[in-house]
């Protein structure tokens, strides 16, 4: 089961990195999904994350009778004593929407509700689900009460995507999309939150030197149509809101990402053709674009990664596997920690010193154990073993005692003379 699934250097750096500031995730899903307490078992007993388990504890145990909940919180919204006042406040986010109290009340037993509610508290730091619902009924309670951060108006999603290093794309064969999962028909402006927000995933979870290509049918002007102009007005004010940015726009996917065609299709010669964040105009080429790289180009896809949200919530594929769940759990923790790549790094050393001192320490008093038993067996005081010796005590002792005894028969008699001596 903790069999290491992960080998990916990207994949390997979101779970070490999610360590080093553990997050409390809470899993809506733990009465349905087998696949979802599978995950929950393998991010607690790796130390990725603490997890809570949404539902009643009963009911989890004797559904997955073989798993191991050690480590994990249950929190069920039927009993829980906060349940109430979580209605309550629930009540106060979307009256403004007709929601009625007596309503509120029955919507915060929807588990999705209720681990949203629980993040939006500041009782839980994230929320993964997805892998037994649809993308809208996990992300619609979401943006109705976690809401968009600070200058973004549009919640959006990324995908991270690995392709073979010998392809020669983005970084290192690393590079990030945006939007495949989320906003259907995106505007000028809201293509424009997009851009930023998925820019921001890619410097600080793929940890790119963004170079961003605003896609289209058209590379600047070959093509005419409202959704080359809504492109063109898109990355006209990205590049205002972001002038540090290397941004290019309206581009093909080929004058995105080959220099030979950049070259020759590409008015700015500034633009060399290495796109590794493309942004798409509206979720029907972003969708349809990540799957066949998926699937044509054999690609390694991780996410969606929502982003732009206060607060991370995550939504998983129906079809997601084990190492996806791990993996956006692990990510969903990155989103919601405050550290930086410096800070993780220092914590990741400092907890393998101190995992080495440690190690170090107990080899010695193990040592030293082992020192103060031999001296008393010299003496022939063997000590009973007592009910706080420790088992490695024990076992020191018997091997001691077994060579004690051995070393006290007599040796067999060799020879006739040695007989006769001993006669
Ligand atoms: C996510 C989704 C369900 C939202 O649906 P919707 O019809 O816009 O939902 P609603 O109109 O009820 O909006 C609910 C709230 O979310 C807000 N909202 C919707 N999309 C948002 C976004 N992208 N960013 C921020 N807020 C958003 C709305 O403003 C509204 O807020 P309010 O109620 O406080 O005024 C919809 O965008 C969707 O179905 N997307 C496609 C998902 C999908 O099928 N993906 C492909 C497979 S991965």
């Amino acid at each position: 089961m903790c069999l290491n699934i992960f080998k990916n250097g990207l994949e390997k750096k979101f779970l070490s990195y999610a360590k080093s500031d553990i997050k409390t995730i809470a899993l809506p899903e733990a009465e349905f999904s087998g696949l979802i307490i599978k995950s929950a078992e393998y991010c607690t007993k790796k130390n990725i994350a603490n997890i809570v388990l949404i539902g009643d504890e009963q009911k989890i145990k004797n559904t997955f009778l073989q798993a191991n909940f050690a480590k994990m919180t249950f929190i069920n919204p039927k009993t829980y004593e906060k349940t109430d006042d979580l209605a309550r406040k629930l009540y106060e986010i979307r009256k403004f929407k007709g929601l009625l109290l007596k309503e509120a009340k029955e919507l915060i037993l929807n588990p999705i509700y209720f681990a949203t509610m629980l993040l939006e508290e500041g009782i839980v730091d994230g929320v993964v689900g997805g892998a037994a619902t649809t993308s809208a009924n996990m992300l619609k309670p979401a943006l109705q009460i976690i809401k968009t951060e600070e200058g973004i108006k549009r919640a959006s999603s990324s995908f991270i995507m690995l392709s073979k290093k010998s392809l020669k794309l983005g970084d290192k064969g690393v590079f990030v999309l945006g939007d495949c999962a989320l906003n259907v028909n995106p505007n000028a402006e809201e293509l424009v939150d997009i851009a930023i927000a998925t820019a921001k995933t890619a410097k600080e979870l793929a940890k790119l030197d963004v170079r961003l290509a605003m896609l289209s049918y058209s590379t600047h002007g070959s093509g005419n149509g409202e959704s080359v102009d809504k492109v063109k007005l898109a990355t006209k004010l990205l590049k205002q809101k972001e002038p540090e940015m290397i941004i290019e726009g309206e581009l093909q996917a080929d004058s995105a990402l080959v220099a030979k065609v950049a070259r020759v299709k590409v008015k700015n010669n500034a633009w060399k053709g290495n796109a590794n964040v493309l942004i798409f105009p509206d979720l029907n080429s972003g969708n349809i674009s990540s799957k066949l790289m998926k699937i044509v180009g054999k690609m390694k896809a991780i996410g969606p990664i929502m982003q732009g949200l206060n607060k991370p919530v995550n939504d998983l594929s129906r079809g997601a596997s084990l190492k996806e769940i791990v993996l956006t759990i692990a990510i969903t923790s990155l989103q919601a920690s405050n550290l930086s790549e410096q800070e993780r790094i220092e914590k990741l050393k400092q907890e393998k010193l101190e995992k080495k001192l440690f190690k170090k320490q107990k080899k010695e008093r193990r040592q030293q154990v082992k020192l103060e038993v031999e001296e008393e067996v010299v003496v022939d005081k063997v000590p009973e073993t007592t009910a706080e010796t420790t088992p490695e005590v024990t076992k020191i002792l018997e091997t001691i005692e077994v060579t004690e005894v051995s070393s006290k028969v007599e040796k067999p008699v060799k020879n006739k003379k040695q007989k006769e001596e001993q006669k």
